[in-house]
């Protein structure tokens, strides 16, 4: 038997193309079985997938009588979830792109369904997550090397052009053309990560992310769009040492210039920094520390497919009885 990860890929346009392009690149791992997207005519990807099936839904795969190990899913925000459901009921590990989903009750029913298939594994597209940079120092965050978290601030001036929000019938809109809830903006979407990150390093434990206990925001828009692409946060995070933590996100798609996110981690005992080229590095009690590169953009598809296929061996090398009981 093969231990190659079979794929089926969930739309390969847009950003799903670099998943096409990474599955033929680590073909020692993974085999493309099939293609759901009903609009994979459109996407260039295509034409270098000249013998895999397509069809335009994970269901029409299986009607088919093929056969998958793997969902990955990168196709617009608001079909996660009905998407992440079918294929952990077709006994599918999914690998299912950020952000999680539109709105709150579609992110309960994708923790539901997690929760029901616990011997198959989900990942969420947050590359920072899956970085052995972050991962690290969130490690040494918990053993506590670090001291109290005190703030943490995310800055992203990433320019775009209109076309951007021409690009598709979702960008920076409330609902899709079919009338889906999508809430594309700035914030859920481009710039989720910093959102994210700073919840996740926060997380008292390697897997869980913390939760607000109080967010306000500004939001602005300088485009002609339905949501906001300029966004001022403030959250207060409280953690396991009775402090709240404050975490200040401003983020943009609208600035004048375009610069690399600027990310600053302060702590009791030190300060570390993702700014300018990736690379996450501070000072701890005077001394200098460098935990690497958090997850360059080009190589944050190969992060995430690395974990993916490190998460499927896991499972695979568990005795038969346990993976059905397998969590994360
Ligand atoms: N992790 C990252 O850094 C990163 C970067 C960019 C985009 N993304 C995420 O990738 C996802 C897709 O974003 P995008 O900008 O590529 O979108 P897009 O609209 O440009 O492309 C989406 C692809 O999905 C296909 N599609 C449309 N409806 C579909 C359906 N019902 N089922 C299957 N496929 C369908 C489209 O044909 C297209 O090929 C989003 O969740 C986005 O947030 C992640």
């Amino acid at each position: 038997m093969s231990d190659k990860l079979k794929l089926l890929l969930v739309g390969i346009g847009g950003y799903g193309a670099g998943y096409v392009m990474t599955a033929q690149n680590m073909e020692d791992e993974f085999e493309i079985a099939g293609v759901a997207d009903p609009f994979a005519k459109n996407a260039s990807s295509l034409d270098s997938l000249e013998d895999v099936p397509v069809f335009d839904t994970i269901e029409d795969f299986f009607a088919a009588g093929l056969t998958a190990d793997a969902a990955v899913i990168s196709s617009p925000i608001q079909f996660h979830c009905e998407q992440l459901e079918a294929a952990l009921d077709h006994s599918l590990h999914v690998l299912c792109e950020k952000p999680l989903c539109a709105d709150a009750g579609q992110a309960q029913r994708m923790l539901a369904a997690a929760a029901a298939h616990p011997g198959q594994k989900v990942l969420i597209g947050f590359q920072w997550s899956f970085s052995p940079a972050m991962l690290a120092f969130k490690r040494q965050i918990l053993e506590g090397k670090w001291g109290r978290p005190l703030s943490i601030k995310a800055i992203v001036r990433w320019p775009r052009a209109f076309s951007y929000y021409k690009r598709n019938d979702w960008a920076g809109r409330l609902r899709d053309s079919a009338g889906r809830f999508v809430g594309d903006s700035v914030l859920s979407n481009a710039t989720a990560h910093y959102l994210h990150n700073p919840l996740f390093m926060l997380g008292g434990a390697m897997d869980t992310a913390a939760e607000p206990s109080r967010i306000e925001a500004q939001c602005f828009r300088a485009f002609d769009i339905e949501t906001f692409d300029t966004a001022f946060v403030k959250l207060s995070v409280p953690g396991r040492f009775g402090n709240e933590t404050d975490v200040f996100i401003a983020v943009s798609h609208c600035t004048e210039k375009v610069a690399e996110p600027y990310v600053e981690y302060r702590f009791e005992h030190g300060t570390v920094l993702c700014a300018g080229n990736d690379r996450l590095k501070g000072t701890l009690r005077g001394e200098e520390v460098d935990f690497g590169l958090s997850a360059a953009v080009w190589k944050d598809i190969i992060t995430k497919c690395s974990a993916f296929t490190a998460a499927h061996r896991d499972w695979k090398n568990l005795p038969a009885p346990s993976r059905r009981r397998c969590r994360n």
